[in-house]
């Protein structure tokens, strides 16, 4: 069967990168391997694990073609498939960071990111310290001797600022630090990190990959250099996923670049539309030419995805939660990329650089597969609820 040879386009490498059927007997998709002990033919293959698999939390088929078809995505030397997109976020944080350590982190990084690093990391003896998302090459001003990680995410969880990546990263690189970076907004589509300078890729495959709000799974992909060190990591938490969720997402991997498509379709027809209503202070979507970071997002993206933030005019806690409760076809629920639109409060408070907007409330908006004259019509009815 034909190869990925480089010439590919997107939706042929999604569609077909990862397994080869010809090594199932020629059915189309991998097995799900359950496993953990892995037989060994003679003692001393076994004394030297000198066989492809050793032991079920090292990887089995369904993981790896799950791992190729990434690594093909995003450029990567490798990837390591993990339980939970936050896993994907803590285990390279875990597997890079050591005690006296100081690691940067972007103040618009997603906030369970934060908890991780204000909890577990500085226990460990790391120091902590989160920078302005707007700070390009200024970062190098924050760089210590002991900075060992500079982590970012861009576009910003729930406010979208967009960071210069390539600027970041020159001046974390210059100083020995390894740039990880949360892409999940974006996907490999949108975005390839590794070509703007970052080594460790991260993603929530929870979000598009998986996209039928059904598993949780991350993945964690790195160049050359930070591929040892990053799978090294990997083995020694043991934090390997379930072969099931796997398989999900390598399925969900399959459909994700025409999903994705229809979610930037609408999301950005939603969003322009949202920018002419009443009660709509902002929208916070960095695709808009309205938006402060719109130059640079076009400078690097390819793309837009289907998650963006509103700031009503005014209204507070109570115009927020009236709007919230007045929707019909948005659910209210955490998570996105899947096929259902969702609408959640937002809550900056824990923020200590990045300002929150000042004019109203920020609900955060997931667009979804469903017809948009249906969702201009549930929104029409959260807007008229928080100005009423
Ligand atoms: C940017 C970002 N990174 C990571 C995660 C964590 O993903 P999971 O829900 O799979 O733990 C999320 C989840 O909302 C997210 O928005």
């Amino acid at each position: 069967m034909a190869r990925n040879d480089g010439t590919w386009g997107i939706n042929t490498r999604l569609a077909h990168d990862g397994n080869d059927p010809s090594d199932y007997f020629g059915f189309v998709n991998p097995p799900v391997v359950h496993a953990s002990t892995v037989l060994y033919p003679n003692a001393a293959t076994m004394a030297g694990r000198s066989q492809k698999y050793t032991y079920g939390t090292r990887g089995t088929p369904t993981t790896d073609a799950l791992a190729t078809a990434i690594d093909s995505l995003e450029g990567s030397a490798g990837t390591i498939v993990v339980p939970s997109g936050l896993a994907a976020v803590t285990v390279p944080l875990l597997a890079f960071a050591a005690a006296g350590d100081h690691v940067l982190i972007v103040d618009s990084v997603y906030h369970p990111t934060r908890h991780f690093a204000d909890t577990m990391l500085k226990r460990l003896g790391v120091e902590v310290e989160y920078y302005d998302p707007h700070v390009g090459a200024g970062i190098s001003k924050l760089i210590k001797a002991n900075t060992s990680i500079v982590f970012t995410e861009s576009p910003a969880s729930n406010t979208f600022e967009v960071q210069d990546i390539p600027a970041i990263a020159k001046a974390a690189k210059a100083a020995g630090a390894v740039v990880m970076m949360d892409n999940t907004w974006a996907t490999p589509l949108y975005l390839k990190p590794l070509d703007y300078g970052v080594d460790v890729s991260i993603h929530a495959a929870t979000k598009y990959p998986g996209g039928h709000s059904d598993v949780l799974l991350g993945t964690v992909s790195a160049n050359e250099t930070c591929w040892e060190r990053l799978h090294e990591g990997f083995v020694t938490l043991g934090c390997c996923a379930g072969p099931d969720d796997v398989y999900q997402v390598l399925r969900g991997l399959r459909t994700m670049g025409v999903r994705l498509e229809h979610h930037r379709k609408s999301a950005l027809e939603i969003a322009t539309w949202l920018e002419a209503q009443p009660g709509v202070a902002r929208v916070l979507h960095p695709a808009l030419p309205s938006h402060p970071d719109h130059a640079l997002w076009r400078r690097d993206f390819s793309g837009s995805s289907g998650v963006f933030s509103i700031v009503l005019a005014g209204g507070g806690q109570k115009g927020q939660h009236a709007f919230l409760d007045a929707l019909t076809i948005f659910g209210l629920g955490y998570s996105w990329g899947g096929y259902e639109s969702l609408a959640v409060p937002v809550f900056l408070g824990d923020r200590v650089v990045a300002k929150a907007p000042e004019e109203g409330p920020v609900i955060r908006l997931q667009i979804g597969l469903e017809d948009v004259a249906d969702l201009k019509a549930d929104l029409l009815r959260g807007l008229a609820a928080a100005s009423a």
